[in-house]
């Protein structure tokens, strides 16, 4: 019997003004996002905003639904407007935030578990990692090298062959 360990590995800010300028300005651009955010029935907007190795950055939010499983998250209307507009090139960086309408809001949350699957492909397809950037509306930040830090023993298309 052989045992392993996979060890994770996030740096933690006490808030935004101590990121460095483009990670305070993703961060801000997530924070935006969550205006934009369709959740009437959670009442939890969540924000996300990408920097594609082009240099634009695109924002998105979640977008829920009556009928509960149709709504989305903002992470992945946010990778699906990345890969519609801009097919094949790399997200460097993704900001998360978010405003809970029936709570706190200052603490870093990270992406669930089918969004963890979509980065996950992301990075796959394009080759590249997504470093995550965490923050509430106000309060600590995390930063996570790569997505797929988030989820060990991923299933990929590599899987199938
Ligand atoms: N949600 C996101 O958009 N991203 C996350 O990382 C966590 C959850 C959304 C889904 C739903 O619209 C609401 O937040 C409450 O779960």
């Amino acid at each position: 019997m052989q045992q392993h360990q996979i060890q994770v590995s996030y740096d933690e800010y006490p808030d935004t003004s101590s990121l460095n300028h483009q990670d305070a300005a993703l961060l801000e651009a997530a924070r935006e996002a969550i205006q934009l955010a369709y959740a009437p029935y959670s009442k939890f907007q969540v924000g996300a905003a990408a920097r594609l190795s082009n240099g634009i950055i695109l924002k998105g939010s979640n977008q829920e639904n009556a009928s509960f499983p149709a709504g989305i998250c903002a992470e992945r209307v946010l990778l699906s407007i990345c890969s519609s507009l801009y097919p094949g090139i790399a997200v460097i960086d993704m900001a998360i935030s978010y405003f809970n309408q029936l709570g706190t809001s200052n603490r870093p949350i990270s992406p669930c578990g089918i969004c963890r699957q979509s980065l996950s492909e992301y990075e796959t397809v394009v080759n590249h990692s997504i470093r995550l950037i965490l923050g509430g509306s106000q309060g600590k930040v995390f930063i996570i090298e790569k997505a797929t830090d988030l989820l060990p023993f991923a299933f990929t298309s590599a899987d199938m062959k």
